[in-house]
């Protein structure tokens, strides 16, 4: 049987590369690349585009009715950056957007995917390895509505038996749509500065170490947990995956083993309060028991991949060997 699915929030960081994923596990008939003010673009054309606000029932179900889908993907939210700046928006976009997607997949009988993220923890929770199961008191009002949303999703599974699963992610870094508005944002920005050989300025201390992940890791972390067994799931939504961490020193002097002039100086803004408040790395033992979770990627690998693509994409030389 053919599976359809939506992805709400499609020209986001993580959506502009899930919707091709999925497009090739499905078919890219069956994948709507749903997107509200920002306009499709690049491989989401390939395929069926739908404008929708998740934070609206009315569009939301407008989009639902038109097509019988199986799956959606909601991604769409205000980071922790962003929210801060706008937390009226940020909480309807990604509480009510949540509770929205989960409502009509009471009735329209879909499974949902929701991410949730590091930005859940707060100060009081311990920093390194930061278990499944810990103090959860964020400060951030995107940790706060991820962290409600969490609560909120696992009521809907036991309630109403619905299928809504999730993990806690931490930075995504990538090569395709830049991130907006979160306080990784550093770790994608960066190499975009390092390939054009222009010095950067980073918002965050040289030795604020935050847990990371590539976005194949990211990727494969959304479809392995949508294909595993649901007899195995116990927490369904807000496992923790973690792949590296590394602190913008650590990332400047991998980068500079490739560009050894790269510039740096740090100037920390608001998003350090932000980025102090969460884990260095953490303990992602659940994933790994309930739904076989592991990573391919190493931060050194990593690091690599993005200076080769970025470079690729900006019509720089670097001499790196592929
Ligand atoms: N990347 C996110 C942010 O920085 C964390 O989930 O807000």
């Amino acid at each position: 049987m053919l599976t359809r699915a939506l992805v709400i929030g499609a020209t986001g960081q993580i959506g502009y590369e899930l919707v091709p994923a999925l497009r090739k596990l499905y078919g890219v008939d069956n994948v709507v690349a749903g997107y509200h003010s920002k306009k499709p673009s690049g491989v989401l054309l390939e395929g069926p585009v739908e404008q929708v606000d998740v934070s609206s029932r009315e569009s939301l179900e407008a989009v639902i009715k038109k097509s019988d889908f199986d799956e959606v993907y909601n991604l769409a939210a205000l980071l922790s950056a962003a929210g801060e700046k706008n937390p009226q928006l940020a909480w309807k976009v990604n509480m009510i957007g949540h509770y929205n997607v989960l409502e009509l997949a009471r009735e329209y009988g879909f499974r949902v995917f929701w991410p949730s993220t590091i930005a859940v923890f707060g100060p009081t929770t311990p920093k390194y390895k930061t278990p499944q199961h810990t103090i959860i008191e964020p400060i951030t009002m995107y940790g706060i509505t991820k962290y409600a949303g969490e609560l909120l999703a696992r009521y809907y599974v036991q309630k109403y038996d619905l299928d809504v699963r999730g993990v806690r992610w931490p930075g995504i870094i990538s090569s395709e749509a830049l991130p907006g508005g979160g306080t990784t944002d550093y770790a994608v920005e960066i190499f975009y500065y390092a390939v054009e050989g222009k010095p950067y300025t980073c918002y965050l201390r040289e030795d604020t170490e935050l847990p990371m992940m590539y976005m194949p890791d990211a990727i494969k972390s959304v479809i392995q947990l949508m294909s595993a067994n649901k007899a195995r799931l116990k927490l369904y939504v807000g496992y923790n995956v973690s792949a590296f961490s590394f602190t913008p020193r650590q990332l400047v002097e991998e980068i500079r083993k490739y560009i050894p002039g790269f510039k740096v100086e740090y100037k920390p803004d608001f998003r350090q309060a932000i980025a102090d408040s969460w884990p260095k790395s953490l303990d992602d033992s659940v994933a790994r028991e309930e739904w076989g979770w592991s990573p391919d990627w190493t931060f050194e690998a990593m690091v690599k991949d993005m200076l080769v693509k970025i470079a690729r994409k900006l019509g720089k030389k670097l001499d790196i060997e592929e």
